[in-house]
C-alpha cells in the first residue's frame, strides 16, 4: 500500500483546534504536511485581513512539538506571483447562503487557494474542521466535482471548557468580550433543546436572538437552522434528518462563527 500523505491547510495563529486536526492526520497518515498561508484572496474585508494574527515563530515551535513532517509556509508572491488568479470557482447554491452571502468572494478565494495547495502538496487525505461547516461542504463539493484524488476528512470542533469554539480570532477579544462570547454556544444549544421540545423553528430562533441580545451580543449576521449537507435553510425541521444550527455574529468588532450539527429523534 502506498503511504498516506495527510494535509492540514491553515492560516496560522495555531491553537488546539488546528492541532487536533494534525493529531488526527498523524494517526492515519505516514507523512503529515501543514500549510500556513493567510490567503488574501478569501478576505472580503481588508481590515480583517490586516488584523489577522501572524505568529509564525510560535506556530513553528508548536508544529515541531506536534511532530509533523513538513511545513509549507509560502508568501503571497510565491502563491500568486504578481497578480491574483483570473480563474474563479462558482460553487452554486451551497455558497448562496450564510458565509457565502455575507462574505462575497470568500469561497472563491478558499476554493482557489485550496485547489492550488492540493496541486502543490498532492495529499491523499486532507483534514478540515467542522467549525467551518460551510467550508467543509464547499471543499467536499470541489473534490467531487473536479475529481481531486483526495479524501476529505471532516473533524469535530474543539471548544474551550466554557463552550467557546477555538478560533484564531478569539485572540482579538477583550476580557469583557471573552466573558460574553460563550453565550454563542449556549444560544445554539438552546435552539437544539427547544426544537427537541417541539418549539417552532421561528420561535426557537427568536428566543435565541433575544438571549444573545440580552447578554450583549447584538449584531447577528445570521442564525439559522439548515440541512447539514446542502446548507439550505430548513423552515420546519423534521425528525431523522441531519440538521445544523449555524451562527455568525459580532462580539465587539470581532466576527465569530459557530454551529452545532444535530438531529431530532
Ligand atoms: P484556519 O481558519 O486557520 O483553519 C484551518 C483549519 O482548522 C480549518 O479546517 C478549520 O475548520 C480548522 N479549525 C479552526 N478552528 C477549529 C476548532 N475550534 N476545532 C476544530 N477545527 C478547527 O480555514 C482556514 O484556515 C482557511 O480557510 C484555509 C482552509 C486554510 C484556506 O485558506
Amino acid at each position: 500500500m502506498n503511504a498516506e500523505i495527510g494535509f492540514v491547510p491553515t492560516m496560522g495563529a495555531l491553537h488546539q483546534g488546528h492541532l487536533s486536526l494534525i493529531e488526527e492526520a498523524k494517526q492515519k497518515c505516514e507523512f503529515v504536511v501543514v500549510s500556513i498561508f493567510v490567503n488574501p484572496l478569501q478576505f472580503n474585508n481588508p481590515d480583517d485581513f490586516a488584523k489577522y494574527p501572524s505568529t509564525l515563530e510560535a506556530d513553528t515551535l508548536l508544529l515541531e512539538a506536534a511532530g509533523i513532517d513538513m511545513l509549507f509556509a509560502p508568501n503571497a508572491e510565491e502563491m500568486y506571483g504578481n497578480a491574483y488568479t483570473e480563474t474563479g470557482i462558482n460553487f452554486g447554491s451551497i455558497t448562496e447562503v450564510m458565509e457565502g452571502s455575507s462574505r462575497p468572494g470568500h469561497f472563491n478565494g478558499v476554493g482557489v487557494v485550496v485547489s492550488k495547495l492540493f496541486n502543490l502538496v498532492q495529499p491523499t487525505k486532507a483534514y478540515f474542521g467542522l467549525k467551518d461547516l460551510q467550508q467543509v461542504r464547499v471543499i467536499q463539493q470541489l473534490v467531487t466535482d473536479l475529481d481531486f484524488p483526495i479524501e476529505i476528512i471532516p473533524s469535530p470542533t474543539l471548544r474551550e471548557p466554557d463552550g467557546l469554539a477555538l478560533s484564531s480570532r478569539n485572540a482579538r477579544l477583550t476580557t469583557d468580550q471573552r466573558v460574553i462570547a460563550p453565550y454563542i454556544f449556549k444560544a445554539l444549544n438552546n435552539v437544539v433543546d427547544e426544537l427537541g421540545e417541539g418549539v417552532t423553528n421561528a420561535k426557537a430562533i427568536s428566543n435565541a436572538t433575544d438571549y444573545l441580545n440580552f447578554n450583549g451580543i447584538t449584531t447577528i449576521d445570521y442564525l439559522e437552522v439548515v440541512d447539514s449537507k446542502t446548507l439550505q435553510p430548513v423552515r420546519n425541521p423534521k425528525k431523522n434528518t441531519e440538521l445544523a444550527v449555524c451562527i455568525a455574529c459580532f462580539v465587539g468588532n470581532t466576527r465569530l462563527i459557530d454551529n452545532l450539527i444535530f438531529s431530532l429523534d
